[in-house]
């Protein structure tokens, strides 16, 4: 039997080809998405067992319901890619509380919720690999996504920390930090009259989850998603002050009009 996989966020984007890149190293998958497009997984992944969940990852109850109904598989979790998230563009005075909570509900919450589940279950057979998909947003101030920037910071120094925490566990964590990527993410967030809102310069998600899948394999702390030019970026962010950077991010993220 094949080995088994978890993807958050399968059905679109960069997890999507974190889904087919399991799948061709002989992963069987489980796959979440909210929608019902994730019903569609095993048409679009040939070759192995392609299990799809609809799961609302804003919703506590559904995340613990997720992590039931992979407990009824009753297969050991050799893999695991945190990879759901969304932003919210705008000013913050202007954007709505609401759907900045549910911002953290899918973008942190549900993926410590998760890992919760899951480095217990990888502890007691001391053996998986952990891949959390955060964003060269972590390493910067991200005005215009104030609260977008955070989720991810959290989730970079909580992928770092835990990383140390597992490696006694025989577990491995891995924290893949892409740049600009041409996924409906900007889209969905509302960025359209942004930089961000033109796909046509960003990175390619089938090259943003190769790296994310290699590094994880590699067993790296973290990887930068993307070309050359990203990671440019993230070396200027090291050297850079927050305040530069807040600015140079505005410039790309304040909707135009
Ligand atoms: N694109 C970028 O520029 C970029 C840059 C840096 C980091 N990232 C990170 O990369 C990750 C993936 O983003 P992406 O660019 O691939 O975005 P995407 O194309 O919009 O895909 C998002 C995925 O998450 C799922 N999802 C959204 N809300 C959900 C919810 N409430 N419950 C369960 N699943 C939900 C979507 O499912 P449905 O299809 O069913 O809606 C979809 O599968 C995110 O964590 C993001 O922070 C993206």
């Amino acid at each position: 039997m094949n080995q088994l996989a978890l993807v958050t966020g399968a059905s679109s984007g960069i997890g999507f080809h974190i889904a087919q890149q399991l799948a061709q190293r002989g992963y069987d998958i489980i796959g979440v998405g909210v929608s019902d497009r994730i019903l569609e997984l095993p048409k679009r992944i040939s070759g192995v067992q392609v299990i799809p969940l609809r799961t609302d990852l804003t919703n506590r109850n559904q995340v613990n319901d997720l992590w039931s109904r992979i407990e009824e598989l009753d297969r050991p979790l050799a893999v695991a890619a945190l990879n759901a998230g969304a932003s919210l563009g705008g000013a913050f005075i202007d954007t709505d509380i609401d759907d900045e909570l549910n911002l953290l509900e899918l973008n942190v919450v549900s993926q410590i919720i998760l890992a919760k589940h899951i480095t217990r279950h990888m502890a007691n057979r001391r053996s998986g690999r952990i891949l959390i998909t955060t964003s060269l947003s972590a390493t910067t101030p991200t005005p215009y996504e104030s609260i977008y920037g955070p989720t991810r910071s959290f989730m970079y120094s909580f992928a770092q920390g835990l990383r140390e925490e597992m490696r006694e566990h025989g577990v491995s964590v891995t924290a893949l930090l892409p740049g600009a990527t041409a996924t409906e993410f900007h889209d969905r967030a509302g960025m359209q009259q942004t930089k961000f809102g033109d796909n046509s310069w960003k990175n390619d998600p089938e090259l943003v989850a190769k790296l994310g899948v290699e590094a994880l394999f590699d067993g790296r702390d973290h990887v930068i998603g993307g070309d050359r030019q990203t990671r440019w970026a993230a070396l200027r962010n090291k050297l850079s002050s927050e305040e530069s950077k807040a600015k140079r991010f505005s410039k790309d993220s304040k909707p135009s009009q």
